[in-house]
């Protein structure tokens, strides 16, 4: 028969004096949280961040005095009822089981805090995600390999690279994808949605702090992945705002909006205009293609003198260069070694936009 330590063993005079210096530590650490200051070292930039961040702030604070309570406790029974010298080699500790009146304690506080937790999250996220529409901005924001880009009402086309915002506006924003899942991340403002391929998430905010701030694609997309930390949003006073979404509007004036589909044919390449190819080449191609020699590869092969060098190769169809078999494959699309080129369609071009981009690939001479 093994021998078993006395199980009349009471919670003595030092377990009470652990649990009022555990008290005390967790009263402290609950007070760092709230007295620390959080923004400085985690800025906001959007309406939401603050409620995002006081529920960081609850979560901090109440795990830090679960964290105290039961490593403390931990400690101190390891320690209370240690194995003595003068205790039998064969010795094992106490056997307790059933004790109702805990069991029904140490149940029910957790999960009304994980209740209260779930309460207060689902009450943030609904602001974000569900609530009616209001009377602000609505914009969209697509993600691409391997890159962003913006939708404006009543600017044509797509802004690439900075997504502008007046400040106090609120904004409604649609996320999406044309390729691949990616993810809009903009720390600052606390908020993160998937870009999902023919999926919308809605998000919604006002922005509160002027200043440029990093999106951020935290799914992986592809081998560029790492490359869509690049992009920006720019928040600016009203009166900036208003001046620079004039300018774009203006600048945008000629392009095509149409998401146009994959034209059957060969497209009419007269009267081409390299100036708005060469805008749309830096949304639509520079992430995969240099404008460089053919062996400065990013994804696919540098585009420089493709329809002007002699010495260039054939192109991926097999073709010489001509404008015509450069039309082709923008038509068309391609599935190369490192990763797939959209066809037109995928790739939101009208043919007007196919003869402005072959007009400014013959330009680069
Ligand atoms: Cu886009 Cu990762």
């Amino acid at each position: 028969m093994v021998e078993q330590r006395d199980p009349a063993v009471k919670l003595d005079r030092g377990f009470w004096i652990v649990t009022a210096v555990l008290a005390v530590l967790s009263i402290c650490g609950i007070i760092f949280w709230y007295a620390v200051p959080l923004q400085h070292w985690l800025p906001e930039s959007a309406q939401p961040a603050d409620q995002v961040d006081a529920l960081f702030a609850f979560m901090a604070a109440t795990s830090t005095a679960l964290f105290v309570f039961v490593c403390g406790y931990i400690l101190y029974f390891s320690i209370a009822f240690r194995a003595r010298s003068t205790d039998a080699p064969d010795a094992i500790g106490v056997q307790i089981h059933d004790n109702h009146k805990l069991e029904f304690w140490w149940a029910l506080i957790p999960a009304l805090f994980v209740i209260l937790l779930s309460v207060l999250s689902v009450k943030i996220w609904w602001g974000i995600q569900i609530a009616q529409p209001n009377n602000g901005m609505v914009l969209e924001a697509i993600g691409h390999q391997w890159f962003y880009t913006f939708r404006y009402p009543n600017v044509k086309g797509e802004v690439p690279d900075e997504m502008h915002l007046a400040l106090g506006v609120p904004v409604t924003l649609h996320v999406t994808s044309s390729d691949v899942i990616h993810s809009f991340w903009v720390p600052t403002m606390r908020l993160k949605a998937d870009m999902v391929p023919g999926l919308i998430n809605t998000i919604r905010f006002t922005p509160s702090a002027v200043g440029t701030y990093k999106i951020i694609c935290t799914e992986f997309c592809g081998t560029q992945h790492g490359e869509m930390n690049k992009q920006t949003v720019v928040i600016q006073s009203k009166a900036d705002f208003d001046k620079w979404y004039q300018a774009t509007q203006a600048a945008h004036a000629n392009m095509s909006d149409a998401l146009a589909t994959v034209s059957t044919g060969a497209i009419n390449l007269a009267g081409g205009d390299a100036a708005a190819g060469q805008q749309l080449f830096s949304q639509k191609c520079s992430a995969c293609h240099a404008v460089g020699p053919f062996s400065q590869r990013i994804v696919g092969p540098g585009l420089k003198g493709v329809l002007d060098d002699p010495a260039h190769p054939n192109l991926v169809d097999g073709d010489k260069a001509t404008p015509a078999d450069v039309a082709k494959i923008l038509q068309n699309g391609f599935k190369g070694d490192l990763g797939v080129m959209p066809n037109q369609a995928q790739n939101g071009l009208s043919d007007k936009d196919i003869a402005n981009l072959v007009a400014y690939l013959a330009s680069l001479k």
